[in-house]
């Protein structure tokens, strides 16, 4: 197939303060580099990084497209690697998912299972892989342990919820209404508490016979610092992947010294490639099973024609999606 010089693509003139200022038109479409697939994307996923990135707070990374859009499904147009010409692929990007074709490292590419829509498996790559990141690579989860995971009906957090519930820990997680709530129970919460009621501690505790979580996933950041430090076991880890709330303030440091705590923090998009890798590698081999059996599910709020990114970035923007928005490109 040849590829046109030209594709669609979601645009906008940078910083954009509102959603409604993105648009489509007419851009340049990627050349793939060595190693790199093409793909015609079929369907792409919204992430808060999106909304941070038209804000102009969220530059792309150097050599990443500063097209939106962190995760595609699509067909190989392109082939490099291993993989063939017309297969399904979903990934993560380190930008460039809001447009008609995107580059994709063959190295980071995922097949996608049979049984899920396009749609259905863009809800996959960003939240599942941050959740498998976070949990297993870097905090080390071990069966029989217990979690708490903050924003539980968000996209990473729908994802981490089933990945330590089917690894085999107890997971504790909090949302901001009734229908997210049972969500998070539906996938395998085991305490659900209302987000907009901290402190989490006081009941984690209750539920650990006092001793705590061994893990806390947090994407809050310093208002949450106190209660995550409070609900953590002795030789605790905490895992920071965002600042919903705020990354500043005045936080006391001495839990990480009379408990043991370990802290860590990552940004998927800037993992170095050669780790995303072995993070697919790793992560795809436990994971995409189980999506071809049915035991995760990747859960989708709403899917919105490209036409309607407007209206999309609006839901996210005002907290009401539970799971993730997927983009449908119909150009
Ligand atoms: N570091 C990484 O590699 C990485 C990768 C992906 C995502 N992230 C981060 O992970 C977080 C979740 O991303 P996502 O795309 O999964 O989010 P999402 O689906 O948009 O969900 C975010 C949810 O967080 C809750 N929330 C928002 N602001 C809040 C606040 N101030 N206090 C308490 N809760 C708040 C809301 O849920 P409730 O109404 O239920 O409270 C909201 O629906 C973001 O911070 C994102 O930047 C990091």
């Amino acid at each position: 197939m040849v590829t046109p010089p030209e594709m669609w693509a979601v645009q906008y003139d940078s910083p954009a303060k509102y959603a409604s200022d993105l648009r489509i038109g007419k851009v340049t479409t990627p050349t793939p580099a060595p190693g790199e697939l093409l793909v015609r994307v079929t369907a792409a996923a919204l992430n808060r990084a999106d909304l941070l990135q038209r804000r102009g707070f969220y530059p792309p990374p150097t050599g990443a497209s500063a097209i939106l859009g962190l995760e595609v499904v699509g067909e190989v147009v392109q082939a490099a690697g291993a993989w063939q010409v017309g297969q399904r692929v979903m990934a993560v990007v380190t930008g460039g998912g809001y447009g008609e074709y995107a580059c994709v490292p063959a190295k980071e590419a995922m097949p996608v299972p049979a049984n899920l829509t396009d749609a259905r498996a863009a809800a996959i790559p960003e939240a599942f892989l941050t959740a498998w990141l976070n949990l297993i690579t870097l905090g080390e989860l071990q069966a029989a342990e217990s979690i708490f995971i903050h924003a539980g009906a968000s996209g990473v957090g729908s994802a981490a919820i089933q990945l330590a519930h089917h690894w085999g820990a107890t997971v504790y997680t909090a949302a901001g209404n009734a229908a997210k709530r049972e969500l998070c129970r539906q996938l395998g919460a085991d305490m659900v508490r209302d987000s907009r009621m901290p402190p989490h501690a006081v009941d984690v505790k209750n539920a650990t016979a006092g001793r705590g979580v061994n893990m806390v996933l947090d994407m809050l950041g310093a208002p949450a610092w106190e209660d995550n430090c409070a609900m953590l076991a002795q030789g605790g880890r905490m895992l920071l992947l965002g600042f919903l709330a705020g990354s500043k303030g005045a936080i006391d440091l001495g839990p990480i010294l009379t408990r043991s705590l370990t802290i860590k923090g990552t940004t998927l998009r800037r993992t170095p490639a050669a780790v995303k890798a072995a993070l697919v590698a790793t992560a795809s081999a436990w994971l995409l099973p189980r999506f071809a059996q049915g035991v995760l599910l990747p859960v989708l709020d709403q899917t919105y024609s490209v036409k309607d990114v407007v209206a999309a970035h609006q839901r996210m923007e005002s907290n009401a999606n539970a799971g993730k928005i997927i983009l449908t490109m119909e150009w």
